[in-house]
């Protein structure tokens, strides 16, 4: 039986490619307020700013490029194929530009905005967020998932761990949940748990720890895996 890998990776990854984390030092939480930027009860008493913050962040995406740590997450999924899952925090799109395909963005993803209309009417936006569906003509909000809201693909993410044997969660604090639960049920499940960062996660349900940016730590991770 070939080994399957979930891989969890949180925005440390693509702190070396210039997209601030959000909880270190400078980060982004601590110059926006989380209840007002990322929450749909902001959104509702102040959609122009959220809208703004969002609009910046995604013109900031286009200076960013991929670093090491995504490249080879690409050697990784070419090597398992099937057998590989990468679910990411991030709603960059530095993974799939580096060519992950299986991937889920369970957080939403910068580079996509909806309708408030209907749920189907997604599109692809690299400019500001237009004021109005296309489709429709109904306001539209970022494809982002909000503190308060559920994650995308929540049935196929467990499911996953409930299978695998390898997990490794990549750049993240392990402060939000449910990402920060993934590691309990892959363990739960029977999996080597694996923690690539900066700094020790707390909490458990972690075999080993790889001290270390993710440029440097993830291709030689890699390379051994
Ligand atoms: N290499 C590896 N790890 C790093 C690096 C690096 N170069 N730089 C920072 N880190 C680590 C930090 O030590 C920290 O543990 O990455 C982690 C980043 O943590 P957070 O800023 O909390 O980011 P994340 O865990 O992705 O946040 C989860 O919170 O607000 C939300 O929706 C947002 O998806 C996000 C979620």
């Amino acid at each position: 039986m070939s080994k399957k890998i979930v891989i969890l990776t949180g925005a440390g990854i693509s702190a070396e490619s210039g997209i601030p984390t959000f909880r270190d030092s400078g980060g982004l939480w601590e110059n926006e307020p989380v209840q007002l930027v990322a929450t749909p009860e902001g959104f509702e008493s102040d959609p122009e700013r959220v809208i703004n913050f969002y609009n910046k962040r995604r013109e900031a995406l286009k200076n960013a490029e991929p670093n090491a740590a995504h490249h080879a997450l690409v050697q990784l999924e070419e090597k398992f194929g099937d057998d590989f899952l990468l679910i990411t925090q991030n709603v960059d799109d530095l993974h799939q530009r580096a060519g992950n395909k299986r991937v889920i963005a369970m957080h939403g993803e910068l580079l996509k905005v909806r309708c408030l209309g209907s749920q189907e009417h997604v599109f692809h936006c690299t400019e500001d967020q237009p004021e109005k569906c296309p489709e429709c003509g109904a306001k539209m909000r970022p494809h982002i998932v909000w503190f308060g809201e559920i994650p995308f693909e929540m049935d196929r993410i467990q499911k996953a761990l409930a299978k695998c044997d390898l997990f490794a969660y990549i750049g993240t604090s392990g402060a939000v949940y449910p990402a920060a639960g993934f590691r309990q049920l892959a363990k739960l499940s029977g999996a080597h748990v694996v923690c690539l960062n900066l700094e020790e996660i707390s909490g458990g349900y972690t075999d080993e720890f790889i001290k270390g940016k993710a440029s440097e730590v993830v291709p030689k991770w890699v390379e051994e895996v």
